[in-house]
């Protein structure tokens, strides 16, 4: 079976592909890039809808007739075979996971059964309908990870693509497992696959469970500012839409076989992202500077919380030729514009079972 990494002999132009997780923060991202860059390409998004999916994140699309919505499980393999006979897919973009680091200690099984399970599911079903149809050379099956997969960094260092996996989380351990999975249908099967494993995302859309979101919608409420430990764990942030390009670029570009680490070098403590944040809100809301600092509420650290995490992209800026397009003040503005513009969307996704959730888990700390 083929397993060293190899380009494609010019840029792929797939007929239809089959996206998991549009309905999700990132996913949502690509879905509107895909159908924004490839004229001919039909869409096909299968999203389970879980507390993290929001049809309100593609109302703009959802009139467009290349797109299709289903609401579904990765992990039913009939469905997906169904949707493999209908729509002939001739690619996956596999974004649809449980990502919260946070959950994934509340509730592990759930991340091992969607991420590793409900891969495992949509790569076989994959690897039968293309053996069928006799089309693996023109196929491709994209699987969306992780940096976390790689550990936790010290003071020095950048993960690379050869960085020796190490997850410590249920999350990251999952997606682990699954990028495993996905390498084994390749190397066993010659399933066309690649895989990317991106650092930490921000931008519109982002369920307000996670750093950036949760701080901007605390901030704006005037609620305390959960910061774990002593906020000096360090994340490597990258717009979401900046993520979106990568993957248009390896979708189309990326050579068969290979992982491509995805980062912009944007490497920030928690405890000065906090402040930043807190900087940029205050001004758009016409509030003294420095009103929300006191805001700031230090709690119980996260089991295991990974250090940090930095990522080197070399690899993929010298073999596509990709790289950020905006800075971190210009995203986050752009971000905190976006939140504030759009409360609305904000009380519709933590109106729901999320609200329980917050109210168990975060409400109250400090
Ligand atoms: P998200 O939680 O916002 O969205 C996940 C989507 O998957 C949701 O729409 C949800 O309804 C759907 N989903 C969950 N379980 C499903 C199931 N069993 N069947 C079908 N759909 C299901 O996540 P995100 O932040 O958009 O992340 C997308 C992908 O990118 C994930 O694979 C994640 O591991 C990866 N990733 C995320 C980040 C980040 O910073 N957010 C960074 C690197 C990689
Ligand atoms: P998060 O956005 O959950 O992403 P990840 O855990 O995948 O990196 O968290 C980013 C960082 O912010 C992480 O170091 C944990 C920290 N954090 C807080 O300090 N307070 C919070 O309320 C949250 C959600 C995260």
């Amino acid at each position: 079976m083929e397993s060293t990494p190899h380009a494609p002999s010019s840029p792929r132009s797939f007929h239809a592909i089959l996206v998991t997780g549009g309905a999700g923060f990132i996913g949502s991202h690509v879905i509107r890039r895909l159908l924004q860059t490839h004229a001919e390409l039909k869409v096909v998004n299968l999203d389970a809808l879980t507390y993290a999916g929001n049809l309100a994140n593609l109302a703009d699309v959802e009139s467009d007739p290349r797109y299709t919505f289903v609401k579904g499980d990765i992990r039913d393999a009939e469905l997906v075979g169904s949707l493999f006979d209908t729509h002939r897919f001739d690619a996956v973009l596999h974004l649809a996971a449980e990502s919260h680091v946070d959950r994934s200690i509340a509730y592990p099984l759930a991340f091992l059964e969607t991420n590793i399970l409900g891969t495992a599911t949509l790569l076989n079903v994959a690897k039968q309908a293309w053996t069928e149809r006799g089309c693996m050379d023109e196929a491709l099956f994209y699987h969306v990870s992780t940096d976390e997969v790689y550990g936790s960094l010290g003071d020095e260092g950048l993960f690379s693509e050869t960085t020796p996996y190490d997850p410590r989380s249920p999350y990251s351990a999952s997606k682990a497992s699954s990028d495993h999975v996905v390498r084994a249908y390749h190397h066993t099967y010659g399933l066309p696959v690649v895989i990317s494993n991106c650092s930490n995302n921000y931008g519109s859309h982002q369920f307000p469970e996670k750093l950036i979101p949760l701080m901007i919608r605390n901030i704006v409420d005037q609620r305390p500012l959960p910061i774990y430990g002593e906020g000096i764990n360090v994340r490597d942030w990258l717009w979401v839409e900046d993520h979106a390009a990568a993957i248009d670029a390896i979708l189309t570009q990326g050579w068969v076989g290979d992982t491509y680490n995805i980062g912009g070098l944007n490497e920030w403590r928690n405890i000065d992202l906090v402040h930043k944040l807190i900087e940029i809100v205050d001004a758009h809301l016409g509030r003294a500077e420095g009103h929300s600092k006191s805001l700031i509420t230090f709690v119980k650290d996260r089991a295991g919380h990974d250090m940090r995490y930095a990522i080197d992209a070399s690899h993929l800026e010298s073999r596509l030729g990709w790289t950020p397009s905006v800075t971190f003040e210009e995203g986050l503005t752009h971000t905190v514009e976006w939140y504030l513009n759009n409360q609305a969307w904000m009380e519709e996704v933590t109106s729901g079972d999320y609200q329980q959730y917050y109210e168990a888990h975060y409400a109250n700390r400090g």
